[in-house]
């Protein structure tokens, strides 16, 4: 239920534009999502680095650390899964409004979730799959997720025994890094950024 006793402020505040004057570079979100042990953070690292060379003011969301605070309340039921998306996004909005270059690494393992925080984020949103096997996640399993998974300790583990959704044409970009590396698929991520439909 909408309360009607909050009053969000906006106009008085000091606005968007002004901030990005200040910073000279536009806000976004680069959503990056996929299966754990897929290279989001990884790929997300390299990228805020080499933008942070630039000049470029840079921020990383990463799921873990949300979790370990603003989300820590929230398991991986549906639901909870949601619930924080819903709460990422409207950070990573936040973000985005203060002219900030805000990658976001969480799994978001399904299309109705993402398509939540594109309807938060609006027209600053980014959609980048970053895509990996199962097996090939399994093999890395850089945390021993996946072999705490697989020995049943791990309950509702992504890919497993809870669903992950593959794009169909909605993700803009693809970096797949069963083929790349994270340096390439770093770059390929900083040029989609600054090519014609990123700036
Ligand atoms: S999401 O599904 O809600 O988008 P999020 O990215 O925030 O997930 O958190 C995923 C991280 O939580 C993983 O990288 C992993 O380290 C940890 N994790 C712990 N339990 C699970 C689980 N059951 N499924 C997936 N990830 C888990």
């Amino acid at each position: 239920m909408a309360a009607t006793n909050i009053h969000p402020e906006f106009h008085r505040f000091l606005g968007r534009e002004d901030k990005e004057r200040l910073l000279d570079q536009q806000g976004v979100v680069l959503w990056l999502y996929g299966l754990s042990g897929s290279g989001k953070s990884t790929i997300a690292n390299l990228a805020e680095r080499a933008l942070s060379q630039e000049g470029r003011f840079t921020t990383i969301l990463d799921g873990d650390n949300l979790r370990s605070g603003l989300n820590r309340n929230l398991g991986f039921s549906d639901d909870d899964r949601s619930e924080n998306i819903r709460r990422n996004a409207e950070v990573a909005k936040l973000f985005a409004e203060q002219g900030i270059i805000t990658f976001v690494s969480v799994i978001t393992p399904r299309r109705d979730l993402r398509a939540l925080a594109r309807g938060i984020i609006g027209e600053d949103f980014r959609e980048v799959f970053v895509k990996a096997g199962y097996a090939t996640c399994a093999e890395r399993d850089p945390k021993g997720l996946y072999a705490r998974a697989e020995a049943g300790q791990i309950e509702q583990f992504t890919g497993r025994d809870s669903g992950f959704e593959e794009p169909g044409d909605e993700a803009e970009l693809v970096l797949d890094t069963d083929t790349h590396d994270a340096e390439e698929c770093a770059r390929i991520l900083l040029d989609h950024l600054s090519g014609p439909s990123g700036s």
